[in-house]
């Protein structure tokens, strides 16, 4: 099965990247055909600053690498480095209709928020159909803030082959892992947008620091609380093994537990999982000729299938490329 996927480089990953997408990416390169990107191309819509874009794309390749991506089993490459993606996002714009993407609501959220429309954020999900149907993606695993786009793309694939009777497009699947939704420490969904994050390589006092400022409700030390509707805890489930996330849900439910103790307790274990691998991080930051080899090679390979793709997109719809 091959799966894809794609992370922006518009900021420092987070707990919301982390466990929305990262860690089910690192799982599934044991068993898959695994292509994951760097989509510094959307990244052009927020990041308008050359120096800081080329350290965010390098910073994704590096915090994949380590948090256990293996560059031998997985594709890992910059969007921009298969060109022929925007080739084909140029062609599906074609077959697709202004309303399609004017219900996207990720556009709607951002353009409400008084992010200026460019046609490059109008247009964002016709590159990411691109990004997915150029490499024929089984599934793509992602955060549910992703799932609309999915759908879109699963819609153009069907535009493009009824359009030209062909079936050069294959239909895309969207994977959701164990937490679609991880909050941001004010209880929306963590994003970089609302300023809500965590970070994933936050040094050790400022996550802290972070940690303990999750907004809770204002329930006294003695009363029973709600494990359900708790940010501590949401994130506890994430990152505690199973027998001890148990223990805390009875302690929220029993009373007598403060949400500064669970907080505390939480930034212990962001240290143990996270903490422990800045050593590594800094390691192959120190690589950066071993990390380019391993995004060259990726986008070589990544290329490969995405030039045979395009070769028949490009039939069946009558581009004709002269032969070098
Ligand atoms: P991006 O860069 O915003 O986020 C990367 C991944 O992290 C997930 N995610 C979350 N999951 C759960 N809870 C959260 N709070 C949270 N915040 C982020 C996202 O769902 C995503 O999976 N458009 C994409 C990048 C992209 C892409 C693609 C993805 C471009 N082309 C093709 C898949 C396939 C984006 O902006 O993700």
């Amino acid at each position: 099965m091959r799966v894809l996927s794609g992370i922006q480089p518009s900021g420092k990953l987070h707990l919301g990247n982390f466990y929305g997408a990262m860690r089910e990416h690192i799982r599934l390169q044991e068993q898959h055909d695994c292509f994951y990107f760097i989509a510094n191309y959307h990244s052009l819509n927020t990041i308008q600053d050359a120096e800081r874009l080329r350290g965010l794309t390098a910073d994704v390749a590096i915090d994949y690498l380590a948090m256990g991506l293996d560059p031998k089993r997985v594709k890992l490459f910059r969007q921009s480095d298969v060109p022929e993606v925007t080739e084909l996002a140029w062609i599906l714009a074609t077959v697709t209709g202004k309303g399609l993407l004017e219900r996207a609501t990720s556009y709607k959220d951002k353009v409400a928020r008084g992010i200026a429309a460019s046609m490059g954020l109008f247009s964002y999900p016709l590159l990411m159909a691109a990004d997915i149907l150029i490499y024929r993606s089984d599934r793509v695993p992602v955060g549910k803030d992703q799932l609309q786009h999915i759908e879109m793309a699963q819609d153009m694939a069907a535009y493009f082959n009824n359009t030209y009777k062909c079936e050069a497009l294959k239909r895309p699947e969207p994977m959701l892992g164990e937490a679609p939704i991880v909050p941001g420490v004010d209880g929306q969904k963590m994003s970089k947008s609302y300023g809500n994050m965590i970070d994933i390589f936050g040094e050790e006092k400022p996550a802290r620091k972070r940690i303990m400022s999750i907004v809770t409700d204002s329930k006294g030390v003695d009363e029973p609380k709600d494990p359900d509707t708790c940010n501590v805890f949401a994130l506890l489930k994430l990152m505690a093994e199973p027998a001890e996330v148990a223990e805390w849900r009875d302690r929220y439910t029993a009373g007598g537990m403060g949400y500064g103790e669970a907080k505390k307790r939480l930034a212990e274990l962001y240290e143990e999982r996270f903490g422990s691998r800045r050593a590594i991080r800094a390691d192959w930051a120190a690589r950066p000729d071993d990390v380019e080899d391993i995004l060259r090679e990726g986008a070589r390979q990544a290329r490969a299938v995405a030039i045979d793709v395009m070769a028949e997109v490009r039939a069946a719809c009558g581009i004709v490329k002269a032969s070098t």
